[in-house]
């Protein structure tokens, strides 16, 4: 397992996020539950595989919100997680402290002290209550890792799935556990976004769901529940209008600096869609909607996108990577 402290010591370019953190390790040799009251009884300890965007913000909101947390991901993403982390915390605590430098690190250390990072599965879900996953959204790579969970894991514990298209029985099928198996569907970036879906499949106990729906409140969201349908609510909505945009463009009859105004300042919307496609990620919507065309090829909501796929190819795949339909100065992780 490793300590926030020796993860970013390594990261010579982010001396703000080694002074955030140096002080806090040490006074502590694990992980302390902040919050006395208010936790979910039967959820102390949250596993979150995959540190990247989506990760990341859940293991942020977790650890936030008095849980300990230990995300799983290779040591490359453990790092930039706990960056990403550093970042969104950095601009929570100058909103919650503008005047109070020493309330603001206490804030960013207390949070710190709540997470742990790991590269094995075996150790990352031992003492877990809950494992949330958070991983690339292929429904192959997801089975496969929940099989490996499923033996990792004790019995007691549950698992959630943030997938934004697939189906979560589909996921859960190779388990031991589906009554124990839900979704969770948080929105990016995790720390604004107030919605959590809560995803009932087929098998899900009513127990599981209860704890679920109790989990993300605690963590300071509204859930909203779902059935097991592709995309849940939001995305089965959202996906259809990200690629109507798409291909608004690609017939040559608006740019997307254009499109995202109109939308914004006609439809009252906060960003446009070919924003919003660079903060998901080209390469998670190209996923959802490859899947659903595959599902249904008649429908043309979901036909594929040339100009999708070509900068997924060259991996632009948005805020990630630096360049999307825009440019970015900061990459995302
Ligand atoms: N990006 C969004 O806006 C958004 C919103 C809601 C839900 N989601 C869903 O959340 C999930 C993750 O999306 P993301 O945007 O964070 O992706 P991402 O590409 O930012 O991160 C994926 C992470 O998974 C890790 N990973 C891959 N295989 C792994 C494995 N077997 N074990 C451990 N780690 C593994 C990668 O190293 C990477 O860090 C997807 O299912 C996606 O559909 C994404």
């Amino acid at each position: 397992m490793f300590s926030v402290y020796k993860i970013l010591q390594r990261n010579q370019n982010f001396t703000t996020t080694r002074e955030i953190i140096k002080k806090t390790l040490f006074t502590s040799t694990a992980c302390h539950l902040q919050k006395e009251n208010g936790v979910n009884d039967n959820i102390k300890n949250v596993t979150v595989i995959g540190g990247g965007i989506m990760g990341a913000g859940i293991a942020q909101a977790a650890a936030q919100n008095g849980f300990h947390v230990l995300v799983v991901d290779n040591d490359e993403f453990t790092q930039k997680c706990l960056v990403n982390i550093s970042r969104s915390l950095d601009i929570i605590a100058r909103k919650k402290f503008p005047d109070e430098p020493k309330g603001a690190k206490k804030f960013r250390d207390d949070i710190f002290r709540n997470i742990k990072t790991t590269q094995k599965i075996s150790v990352g879900c031992e003492n877990a209550d809950i494992v949330v996953e958070a991983i690339v959204e292929n429904i192959g790579i997801k089975r496969s890792l929940f099989n490996q969970l499923d033996e990792a894991s004790p019995a007691k514990t549950i698992f959630a799935s943030n997938t934004s298209s697939l189906l979560i029985e589909d996921i859960a099928s190779l388990t031991t556990r589906p009554e124990k198996f839900g979704g969770l569907h948080f929105f990016n970036p995790v720390w604004a976004m107030k919605l959590c879906e809560v995803i009932k499949a087929k098998q899900t106990s009513d127990d599981t769901y209860n704890k679920l729906v109790k989990f993300a409140q605690d963590l300071g969201k509204t859930p909203v529940k779902s059935v097991d349908t592709p995309g849940f609510v939001v995305n089965r909505l959202l996906f259809p209008y990200l690629m109507e945009a798409l291909r608004f463009y690609e017939r040559g009859d608006s740019t997307p600096e254009d499109i995202d105004t109109a939308m914004k300042l006609g439809a009252g919307y906060k960003v446009g869609p070919f924003e919003l496609l660079d903060i998901i990620g080209l390469d998670t919507v190209k996923s959802a909607i490859d899947g659903w065309h595959k599902n249904e090829p008649e429908n043309n909501l979901f036909k594929p996108s040339e100009i999708l796929n070509k900068m997924v190819a060259e991996k632009k795949l948005g805020r990630k990577t630096g360049q999307g339909f825009y440019k970015y100065k900061h990459i995302m992780y």
